[in-house]
């Protein structure tokens, strides 16, 4: 379907089959990502936004200190996203390619930016996926605190952006579904927000293994402890209360916003309701696993 002019999201920029963000992402710089070369050492965490991104930045960070959290908040007015950038941001990518290891990243890019050596198992992904219903329920609130987005008119208006793909990230399915088609040719971790939320030890103990971590059982517990969402928020590097006003209006929201599972409920009208779980059985038909996620 054709959008006209006055449809389209003025902030985006399509690029070969995926959105960028205009004025936030370079076309031809993101291009070259796919030319990096990785080290074995490299994390990438790949998430459709609002999956749980600054959640993982946290954790990384904490696992790297050894649950020591002094040590990655002592430098002031720097959030997480500076000491574990989104690759894809204007300058990243350069600043990638002789930063010291363990080279330690977040991107919401599609598979095909990123470089062929992760599908040949060298460096480790992890792919954070959550509830959709929920990512876009996130996604709403969260257009209306950042500037580089399009405000969404209301809550209805962005339900069918959303479902349309015509937002940062595109489609939803589309990200899972190509990204989890390259589970075995990657090193790639799976894990959901939800199991995060429901037991959040246990993924930590599963992510800190993944990437071959070594941490006593008090570090371990120091990690979760200053990983939760009430302790999160209380860290304004780990929350993004820090980022500059130009980039997030503050007032209208904070990025950190409920932490729950299943907010959808508070925003979905019966009928949009019905027709997500419609498009969602007939997009994951194929999709090899079954999500705890109640669809009803
Ligand atoms: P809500 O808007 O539903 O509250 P991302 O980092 O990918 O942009 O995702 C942001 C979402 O993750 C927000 O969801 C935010 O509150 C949630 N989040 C961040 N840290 C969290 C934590 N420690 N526990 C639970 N949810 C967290």
């Amino acid at each position: 379907m054709e959008l006209n002019d006055a449809e389209k999201n003025p902030t985006l920029v399509p690029h070969r089959g995926f959105n960028l963000i205009s004025g936030t992402h370079d076309p031809d710089d993101v291009d070259q990502i796919y030319n990096l070369e990785i080290r074995d050492s490299d994390v990438f965490v790949v998430t459709y936004p609002k999956s749980g991104t600054i959640w993982m930045q946290q954790i990384l960070l904490l696992l790297e200190a050894k649950g020591d959290v002094s040590a990655i908040n002592h430098l002031n007015n720097h959030s997480n996203g500076d000491l574990i950038p989104w690759i894809e941001l204007n300058g990243n990518r350069q600043a990638f390619i002789t930063a010291p290891s363990p080279r330690l990243r977040v991107t919401h890019l599609q598979h095909q930016f990123l470089p062929p050596a992760l599908s040949q198992k060298k460096g480790k992904v992890i792919y954070v996926a959550r509830n959709p219903k929920d990512v876009l329920v996130s996604y709403f609130h969260f257009h209306k605190l950042a500037n580089m987005l399009e405000t969404p008119k209301d809550f209805d208006d962005f339900f069918e952006k959303f479902m349309r793909g015509d937002v940062f990230g595109c489609s939803w399915f589309e990200h899972i579904k190509t990204w989890y088609s390259h589970k075995d040719d990657m090193n790639m971790l799976f894990i959901t927000y939800e199991e995060m939320i429901q037991d959040l030890h246990s993924a930590v103990e599963k992510i800190s293994s993944f990437l071959g971590k070594e941490l006593t059982d008090e570090q371990l517990a120091s990690v979760v402890k200053h990983s939760t969402f009430n302790n999160m928020r209380k860290i304004p590097q780990a929350s993004y209360e820090k980022v500059p006003d130009d980039l997030l209006s503050h007032q209208n929201g904070r990025f950190m916003r409920k932490g729950i599972i299943g907010d959808w409920r508070n925003h979905f009208t019966q009928a949009q309701n019905e027709r997500f779980d419609q498009v969602f059985l007939r997009e994951m038909e194929d999709f090899p696993l079954t999500f705890t996620w109640d669809m009803g």
